[in-house]
């Protein structure tokens, strides 16, 4: 993401910062730059050394600790990271899209070998570069499997979650990274050539469409020296080519492999044969009348030739790109390759985009099915572009009486609701607010974009209390969130330019009450449940962005050592300073959502003095690891779970304050960005 105001930032040193009382009276502020907020800084060797197990602190309910090493606050950037450093930030980052991911410190051989490549790439200052032999076709069981022949709500999710580990890996080794999809379709039965490239075709465009920029494509002729061919290749000419092309590829199967022999051993391959069969099991159409011993031998002699043509596909992939981190769609032992997930789904056992459709619950769930197991009871099958594209679970949120309306699902949160049809504008006052009430819940932040008189105050106002009742501020209702180029380090950083830290709203609005363990009297949050925006005028496109994390996601891709359960004992302290001037202690890293019931974190960045003008906050862990917080960080700006969100003039934006955290970048002041917000519970 590029900000054409925004310093480079410097990454954070790689140690821990550890922070102890006040300690701003023996401070000096540093000048400020305007940052940008994303991950780049958050990965380090605080994540990827395994902890040092204390049985006794564990079983009371603490995470165990070293003694602290206490370090002066940050007052100056950090030094920027080494090429090893940042070689080693990106195979944590590639690491956690593994499908066997577990821990951070967890690296198996591929991981420690796409470390070395990209340490490499990274000391020519070339691009960071990954290839994947995916996408080969829909699925030929159109009657049970799919929805149909080209790519759908499936292929989207996965081409956007690929891109955001290539822009997670940028983040993390500050460096250009690109993924390369072989589509080898050519080496499979099962669909017609002009199938496969019908398929590759829109698989190109939707690519192009969701703005995927970090995905590339190959041609099949660029794989077996017709690379003279690649840019006038259209469908005829690959229809009246791909038999030579096929033959090309099989040339490259090593000389000698024996079939029986990898099956024997070679784990990974006898785990891809068990997995073919498995496939061809279901994907064969089973009409024909066969017997099951017939079809099972049918099978095997199938799956053993697609591992023949698939190791010679390998071999030339291997040959073509012999410097490119090598990943795979299939599990495997990663020792030669990296086993990646495809898209989010919370399945136990992962699907590729082209085998199932996407199934979206109500509850926010996504999962990948056989389609023909999606029962149409209680599932809608959405188009989109008047296709089938994937099953929605039947809800009265999405029934908007005298409106048509679309529904479309950000990745990797949040929804656009838009009229269906840009001549029929509907104006705000006719939105039902209680039904975006319920959607936020479980599938914030919703946006309604398109619609009129949204800038309107009493308009805006009057659909605030439609939404929930009003929380007003002591300036008032509305809260204006605009630059206001005010230079005082005591004001509000909510009114400038800058970036802010990742927090939830209710760090700053507080309430004293009576603890009721020691009847003391204690500070806590008086958090807003809701968050009600409309943007009445936007920073250019690639500015100005507002970050949104999802609770339920940072929980899905937690690891295993910090699960949810062992975070929900965690308690942290926060010291801030400047405009808001307190400290807030005992704060609960996890509640539970009050209509949910979901785990909800609560957090707030650490924000060090060189990062702002203004108020800086530190962090502190209380009963716990104080790795917690890069890990904490480091999550909640995973490209897995946090939405980068780009305001259009006229958006309105609802977001539920328990499920998610937000934050902003920076933003140019030649384009004047203004949010007006109203809270409600
Ligand atoms: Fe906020």
């Amino acid at each position: 993401m590029s900000v054409a105001s925004v310093q480079t930032p410097t990454p954070i040193s790689p140690h821990l910062d550890r922070v102890v009382g006040d300690q701003s009276s023996r401070l000096h502020l540093s000048p400020a730059g305007k940052q940008e907020n994303d991950s780049s800084r958050l990965l380090g060797d605080s994540l990827s050394q395994k902890p040092n197990g204390d049985k006794e602190s564990q079983e009371n309910g603490q995470i165990s600790e070293p003694e602290p090493n206490i370090k002066p606050l940050a007052l100056v950037p950090p030094p920027p990271k080494s090429i090893t450093q940042r070689a080693k930030d990106a195979a944590i980052v590639l690491n956690r899209y593994r499908i066997e991911y577990k821990d951070d410190w967890d690296f198996p051989e591929s991981i420690l070998h796409s470390q070395k490549q990209i340490q490499k790439a990274l000391e020519r200052g070339a691009p960071i570069e990954l290839v994947i032999p995916a996408f080969p076709f829909k699925s030929s069981n159109r009657a049970k499997k799919v929805l149909g022949p080209l790519p759908d709500e499936a292929e989207r999710l996965s081409l956007l979650h690929l891109n955001g580990l290539c822009l997670a890996i940028k983040d993390a080794a500050d460096s250009d990274t690109y993924l390369t999809i072989v589509s080898d379709g050519i080496t499979y039965n099962g669909v017609s050539d002009k199938e496969v490239w019908q398929y590759g075709q829109q698989l190109r465009k939707m690519a192009e469409q969701n703005n995927c920029h970090c995905i590339r494509f190959a041609r099949i002729c660029d794989l077996v020296g017709a690379e003279h061919e690649s840019d006038k290749l259209d469908e005829a000419l690959y229809l009246a080519r791909v038999s030579e092309y096929r033959n090309l590829l099989e040339a490259n199967t090593p000389s000698g492999f024996d079939i029986l022999d990898a099956i024997a051993n070679d784990s990974d391959i006898s785990k891809t044969y068990k997995g073919y069969k498995k496939f061809l099991m279901s994907e064969r159409d089973d009409r024909t009348g066969r017997s099951r011993s017939q079809t099972e031998r049918e099978n095997s002699g199938i799956a053993k030739a697609m591992i023949v043509r698939g190791k010679a596909f390998a071999e030339t992939v291997k040959l073509k790109y012999p410097d490119f981190v090598r990943l795979s769609i299939h599990p495997s032992n990663d020792t030669a390759k990296v086993s990646i997930t495809m898209l989010p789904q919370d399945n136990e056992i992962v699907m590729t985009p082209w085998h199932g459709a996407v199934v979206r619950e109500a509850n926010g769930r996504v999962s990948m099915s056989h389609a023909i197991l999606v029962p149409a009871m209680t599932h809608d099958v959405i188009h989109v572009d008047g296709r089938p594209s994937y099953f929605r679970e039947r809800s009265d949120v999405f029934d908007w009486p005298s409106m048509e309306v679309t529904f479309e699902y950000m990745y990797p949160c949040g929804i656009i609701i838009r009229p269906a049809n840009p001549t029929s504008v509907y104006p705000l006052s006719m939105v039902d607010m209680q039904k975006v009430r319920t959607l936020a819940m479980t599938c914030s932040p919703v946006v309604l974009r398109g619609f009129s008189n949204t800038k309107d105050r009493r308009t805006f106002i009057a659909k605030a209390h439609d939404l929930g009742p009003v929380l007003p501020w002591k300036s008032g209702v509305i809260q204006e969130v605009k630059d206001e180029s005010n230079n005082d380090p005591q004001s509000n950083s909510v009114v400038s330019a800058e970036a802010m830290p990742m927090h939830y709203d209710g760090m700053f609005k507080i309430i004293t009450v009576k603890d009721e363990k020691t009847g003391k009297e204690k500070r806590v949050s008086d958090t807003p449940h809701f968050q009600y925006f409309v943007s009445q005028s936007a920073a250019q496109p690639g500015d100005g962005y507002t970050l949104f994390a999802s609770s339920d996601l940072f929980a899905r891709y937690l690891p295993q050592t910090y699960n949810i359960n062992k975070l929900e004992k965690i308690k942290w302290t926060c010291r801030s300073h400047g405009f808001f001037h307190h400290i807030m202690e005992d704060i609960p890293l996890v509640v539970r959502h009050p209509s949910r019931n979901s785990p909800c974190i609560r957090w707030h960045q650490p924000w060090p003095r060189w990062r702002t003008a203004y108020g800086f906050a530190d962090i502190s862990i209380d009963n716990g690891s104080q790795s917690l917080i890069k890990l904490i960080d480091s999550l909640l700006f995973d490209r897995r779970v946090c939405l980068r969100f780009s305001w259009q003039e006229g958006d309105v934006l609802v977001s539920d304050n328990f499920a998610m955290l937000h934050t902003r970048t920076s933003f140019s002041t030649d384009h004047p960005r203004e949010l007006w917000r109203i809270h409600t519970s």
